[in-house]
């Protein structure tokens, strides 16, 4: 029997579809609640990797692979918000049609709500909440309102 080391989980191809690569370890389930996946909405199959062995320098990573979607700009915001890292790709007749990185911007607009139960985002007001992004491995934001650091970014995603 061979010795050598899996390099990296091969997940089955899929013909259309779209592949979330890179996401940092331990983010693909908060991943799949952003995706908005059940069991009453799907046709087609996913593929979740976690903690899988990277060949880049990330070393552990988490990878999902969804048949028949695109991911509209919304979606991939709010995944660079837990997984800044994440790459997509676009598949098409099993070849890489485009890919691109996700990207975390500066300032964060309607992606998330404040864990300020106080803060005015969140007391019925007519106003989106709004962040500045001061970390990004791993991402931290500061409400531009009451000032407080988003504790836990995963559930509070919109
Ligand atoms: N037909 C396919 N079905 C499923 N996954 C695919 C298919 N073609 C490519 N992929 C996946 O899409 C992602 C991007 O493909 P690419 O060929 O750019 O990989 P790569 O060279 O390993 O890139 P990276 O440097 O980002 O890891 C990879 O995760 C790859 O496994
Ligand atoms: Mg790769
Ligand atoms: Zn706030």
């Amino acid at each position: 029997m061979s010795e050598t080391p899996i390099k990296e989980v091969k997940l089955p191809p899929i013909r259309n579809g779209t592949v979330i690569d890179h996401i940092t370890c331990g983010q693909a389930l908060n991943v799949m609640k952003i995706l908005k996946v059940n069991y009453s909405n799907i046709d087609s199959s996913i593929s979740i990797g976690m903690h899988v062995v990277s060949t880049k320098g990330d070393r552990w990573k988490d990878i999902i692979k969804i048949e028949d979607r695109e991911l509209d700009a919304k979606t991939v915001d709010k995944i660079a918000l837990i997984a800044p890292d994440a790459t997509i790709s676009i598949i098409r007749d099993y070849y890489v049609a485009e890919k691109y990185q996700v990207c975390l911007e500066d300032h964060v607009v309607g992606l998330a709500r404040c864990s300020n139960p106080n803060c005015i985002t969140n007391r019925g007001e007519p106003v989106a909440p709004e962040f500045t992004v001061v970390g990004r491995h791993p991402p931290q934001l500061r409400c531009c309102y009451c000032d407080r650091l988003l504790t836990n970014i995963p559930d509070n995603l919109l």
